[in-house]
């Protein structure tokens, strides 16, 4: 079997068929936000399918495309669809998109994904930047032999979030009048939802939000020496005292 970085070599030869130039910014987004591309000049497009060696997402909500455009002079892609290890991916494959970005010469990796809120005092609808993390699937992209052309192998994650970049974002999201919160998300592999108990757990952990993505390219990311910028769109409130049932319908919705 070929080396997982031969095989994100041959998707970014596949990629420089068609656009060969550095990418600075790479944008990955979750459970139904692949609106909001406006303001960006379309360079080109792929369908995953259109990849060699790339996962096929399976859930709704998930368009599988690789979109290259321009903003401010500079390249940015946004990988639109994610995979998720609750599919069956491995963390190896759930990482893949962020080390094809790495290849392409992505510094700056911005993440978003849908969460449930734990800290009651969010709302739906709401925005939660993520300040940090915790890894509660049980799974790490960096587990095996280390990459060498890609990171070290105990890769610090004292400060995984750039505190700059969450910075800039709130300025920008306090003027459009979202409600912004800065907060710790939790990682769970899924794909059933929490139990209350669970959710008391989360909580008295220190999560202010939990989801079922984002984890293993954040750390595929830090290893690549990455900036990260993480949001979280909290789609519901898990309140272990009131509890009410989550669907993938209301999350989309929201
Ligand atoms: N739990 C896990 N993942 C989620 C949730 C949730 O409540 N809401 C959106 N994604």
């Amino acid at each position: 079997m070929k080396a997982n970085r031969q095989r994100v070599l041959e998707t970014v030869e596949t990629i420089y068929k068609i656009f060969k130039q550095k990418v600075s910014i790479g944008v990955l987004t979750g459970t139904g936000i692949f609106g909001s591309i406006d303001g960006i000049k379309e360079i080109c497009r792929f369908d995953y399918e259109q990849l060699p060696h790339f996962p096929v997402s399976t859930v709704p909500g998930h368009k599988g495309q690789l979109f290259v455009g321009k903003l401010a002079e500079k390249y940015i892609l946004i990988m639109q669809g994610r995979f998720h290890l609750y599919e069956g991916y491995s963390p190896t494959q759930v990482a893949y998109p962020v080390r094809v970005m790495q290849e392409l010469g992505v510094k700056t990796l911005i993440v978003t994904n849908a969460a449930g809120g734990i800290n009651l005092s969010y709302a739906p609808g709401d925005i939660m930047m993520i300040k940090d993390h915790i890894n509660l699937t049980g799974q790490n992209p960096l587990a095996g032999p280390n990459e060498g052309d890609w990171g070290i192998r105990f890769p610090d994650m004292t400060k995984v979030y750039d505190s700059d970049l969450i910075d800039a974002a709130c300025r920008i999201a306090k003027k459009s009048n979202l409600r912004i919160h800065r907060g710790v998300y939790a990682g769970l592999l899924g794909p059933s939802l929490e139990t209350p108990a669970e959710i008391r757990f989360l909580k008295t952990i220190g999560s202010d939000a939990v989801g079922l993505s984002t984890i293993m390219e954040v750390i595929a990311g830090i290893h690549a020496q990455m900036k990260i910028l993480g949001i979280s769109l909290i789609t519901n409130i898990n309140n272990p005292d009131h509890p009410e049932k989550t669907t993938l319908e209301s999350v989309l919705e929201t």
